[in-house]
């Protein structure tokens, strides 16, 4: 019986060395565009630096990745993460959003984070400093109005 046990092991051993050779393509683009958020709107240097480190892991075209960023399956869930986060919100191509879109977006980045589903909460867990509080929120919303308020014309 005990045979069979190690046979087992030895085989799922050399699965997991296999699947490391499977790796998804990386997400490491330019992080800093002309078309961003942070170069092309007047976005202060403080808000930038906030969505940099809470969103956009996600949601530009370049994550900071963890060591276990590079261990299969993990960074297969990883990668799932940030493909679905660029679908839905790339700040790195912030500008080439039509006024609609961008406004939906807002909409979405206040109300999202106010009600504490974005950054992921799988991934505060492990990435503290990307946790917002409730200041920050308060900023982040401020901050989402007065991008509507500009785009419709009335500031
Ligand atoms: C760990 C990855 C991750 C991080 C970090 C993250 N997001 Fe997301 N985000 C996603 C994924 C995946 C989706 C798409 C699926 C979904 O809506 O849950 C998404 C969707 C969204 C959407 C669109 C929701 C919709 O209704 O279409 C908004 C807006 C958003 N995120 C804002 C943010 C903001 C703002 C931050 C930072 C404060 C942030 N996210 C951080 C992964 C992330």
């Amino acid at each position: 019986m005990k045979i069979f046990l190690k046979i087992f092991l030895i085989l799922l051993l050399i699965g997991f060395i296999a699947l490391q050779f499977y790796q998804p393509e990386k997400n490491m683009g330019d992080q800093l565009t002309e078309d961003g958020l942070i170069w092309s709107t007047d976005i202060s240097p403080e808000l930038g630096e906030k969505f940099m480190i809470s969103c956009y892991d996600c949601h530009s075209d370049y994550t900071r990745y963890p060591f276990y960023g590079y261990i299969s399956p993990v960074s297969w869930l990883l990668n799932k993460h940030i493909t679905e986060g660029k679908e839905s919100l790339n700040f790195s191509r912030w500008a080439l959003y039509s006024d609609k879109e961008k406004i939906s977006l807002l909409i979405g980045i206040c109300d999202e984070t106010a009600n504490y589903s974005m950054p992921l909460p799988v991934y505060t867990k492990l990435q503290k400093e990307a946790r917002l509080s409730l200041d920050d929120i308060f900023e982040i919303c401020d901050w989402t109005e007065g991008e509507i308020d500009k785009i419709i014309g009335l500031e």
